[in-house]
């Protein structure tokens, strides 16, 4: 499993990592066999957010990281706030009601809820999970601080956030911004195409981000890319999908290739970009996971990359 180095720090840790948004409906003992399936695999960051199963994916890896043969310092933990989902108010331990909020109260709460609920004393990072429209950066440059200085957090980023967004925010605030979570694999490559199809007037000319690929290669940001395998937002998965034929016939071509399975070169596919992508995977199936992993060992040619880009339905101008 190859490294990279989060944002322009010195913190390193597996270029793959394991989310856990899905792991609210699993039980403890299936979270063990994921947790220790990604650790067997090389996998050292565990991605998380405090309305994950709405607090159950926490608790839920909590309890299976307990019941393992690991411990907390085997993993790096990152987990996400800002976003209140508790419309009628009957999740007795988050606030009510349905908005983004980055007030200091509110961050500051949301990541004592996640530490209670993870049972640790400290995350290794935690990011604005999605842009608030009424955000203070002056309000969340103090929460930054108070988390910081009660060591409650290590390092802090952004999630979704366009490169005014984050901007704004980096100019702010005293800890440096080291990563930016979004959307991005085979199957959702906007911040790429409209690169590729500048100065064009086709529908993949239009700049939907900002240049966020860019600007994070320039300002050493991380793009974590999270839905790995989805197509859409949420659609489903174009792994083995007969919607998407061209593409896994592509995908098996290469993985028998590099002898490994579909999901590695999808990985591979992620980690060839030189932008130092990290990629969250959301499988809690323990073989999915390891193949998952194995792109952490396969290095796509130029060609590859580009032949594998052209079978997800993509050209160039
Ligand atoms: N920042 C944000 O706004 C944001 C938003 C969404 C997600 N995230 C993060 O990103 C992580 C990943 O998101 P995601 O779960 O949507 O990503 P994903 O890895 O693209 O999708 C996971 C889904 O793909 C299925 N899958 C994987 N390989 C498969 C295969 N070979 N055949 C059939 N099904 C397969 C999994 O099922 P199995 O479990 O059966 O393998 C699971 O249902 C989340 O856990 C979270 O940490 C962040």
């Amino acid at each position: 499993m190859k490294n990279v180095r989060i944002g322009n720090s010195n913190w390193e840790t597996s270029a793959i990592a394991l989310g856990i948004m899905r792991m609210a409906d699993l039980s403890a003992d299936q979270a063990t066999k994921a947790i220790e399936a990604a650790h067997d695999n090389g996998i050292n960051f565990i991605d998380s957010a405090d309305i994950y199963g709405m607090g159950k994916s926490e608790e839920v890896f909590a309890q299976g990281l307990k019941n393992s043969s690991l411990n907390r310092d085997d993993f790096y933990i990152q987990s996400k706030g800002g976003i209140i989902n508790n419309p009628d108010g009957k999740l007795a331990n988050f606030e009510a009601g349905k908005r983004y909020d980055f007030s200091k109260k509110h961050i500051v709460e949301s990541v004592d809820g996640i530490l209670q609920r993870l049972n640790i004393d400290y995350l290794d990072s935690f990011l604005l999970h999605r842009p608030d429209t009424l955000m203070d950066p002056e309000e969340i440059a103090k929460a930054f601080d108070e988390l910081q200085t009660t060591g409650k957090v290590r390092h802090f980023g952004v999630s979704n956030f366009n490169p005014e967004q984050y901007q704004m925010v980096q100019e702010a605030v005293d800890q440096k911004l080291l990563i930016n979570q979004l959307q991005f694999g085979i199957m959702h490559t906007g911040m790429i195409d409209f690169g590729i199809h500048t100065n064009m007037s086709d529908d993949r000319s239009v700049d939907h981000d900002g240049g966020i690929l860019e600007f994070s290669r320039r300002k050493g940001v991380t793009i974590q890319a999270w839905s790995p395998f989805q197509y859409g937002f949420f659609e489903g998965v174009f792994i083995n999908n007969d919607k998407f034929p061209e593409l896994n016939s592509k995908l098996e071509e290469l993985a028998k290739k590099y002898n490994v399975g579909k999901n590695a070169i999808a990985t591979a596919w992620i980690l060839r970009h030189p932008a130092n992508i990290q990629v969250i995977l959301g499988t809690m199936n323990p073989d999915h996971i390891a193949d998952s992993a194995q792109g952490g060992d396969v290095q796509l040619t130029n060609q590859e990359w580009y032949d594998v880009y052209f079978a997800a339905g993509n050209d160039l101008p």
